[in-house]
């Protein structure tokens, strides 16, 4: 990732193509990469992942996908295939399941010359709770959990991580400086808190650390969208050149 423009990544949590659409061509001048979930995808299918792409913009796949090994493996092809430029799995679905989709997308990208998508993983989801853990057999607090599943994903080949900006520096101490960090709950200053709780600037998440940003509607409730996106960009710019 190199400039600001592939740092910014819009949520398109919409649930019409039309919406999307109208999203992707006011921004796509300011914002690299629209993240399209689980909704978006559901509603409309790989035709709106065809549809960021042909208006010049590059698509992260929000699908999470966590099952057996060779399932998810299979699924991950599929999103190469579809061009997408980022991905993602739980890192709670184990070392094989990573290692298998890795394999099995490299493979692919050999197989057809194609640049490798950016495969991050999510590690524990900033709605658990240390009680939701234990509620599923799992003892450890968050802070151990969110390191120790992010180096599982790094030692499987994955490229990063999703994660919340206050969790940049445990993973940095244990990942490196050569691993993705793409964070959510980030709100500018110009911006509401929404139902966000723990957020950070655009500036000092990156200054933190994190490679990229998840935003959304700190952009989409702006009088001026695509100046509000410009405005994000201005400050990751700064905060890389203080770096
Ligand atoms: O509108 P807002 O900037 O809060 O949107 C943030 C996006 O990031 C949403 O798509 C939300 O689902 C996603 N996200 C998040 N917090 C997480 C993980 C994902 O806000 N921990």
């Amino acid at each position: 990732m190199q400039n600001a423009k592939q740092r910014l990544i819009f949520a398109l949590d919409v649930d019409e193509f039309s919406a999307a659409e109208k999203w992707v061509s006011e921004l796509h001048e300011n914002v690299g990469l629209f993240k399209i979930g689980k909704q978006l995808f559901t509603k409309c299918g790989p035709q709106v992942v065809q549809m960021v792409r042909e208006r010049g913009g590059e698509v992260f796949l929000d699908l999470k996908y966590h099952d057996i090994p060779n399932t998810v493996a299979k699924a991950a092809v599929e999103a190469c295939k579809l061009g997408v430029r980022m991905f993602n799995v739980h890192a709670l679905g184990g070392p094989e399941m990573m290692k298998k989709t890795v394999e099995e997308v490299d493979a692919w990208c050999a197989a057809t010359g194609n640049q490798r998508p950016i495969m991050l993983a999510v590690t524990i989801l900033t709605s658990s709770t240390e009680e939701t853990l234990r509620a599923v057999g799992i003892d450890l607090p968050v802070a151990e959990m969110v390191p120790r599943l992010a180096k599982l994903a790094k030692d499987a080949g994955f490229d990063g991580v999703v994660a919340s900006p206050q969790e940049v520096e445990l993973i940095r101490a244990v990942c490196g400086e050569d691993f993705q960090i793409v964070t959510p709950g980030v709100r500018p200053s110009f911006a509401a808190l929404d139902d966000q709780k723990r957020v950070t600037t655009p500036a000092a998440a990156i200054t933190a650390g994190a490679t990229a940003l998840v935003i959304g509607r700190p952009i989409s409730a702006a009088p001026n969208p695509l100046d509000a996106a410009g405005q994000i960009l201005a400050e990751i710019d700064a905060a890389l050149a203080a770096k």
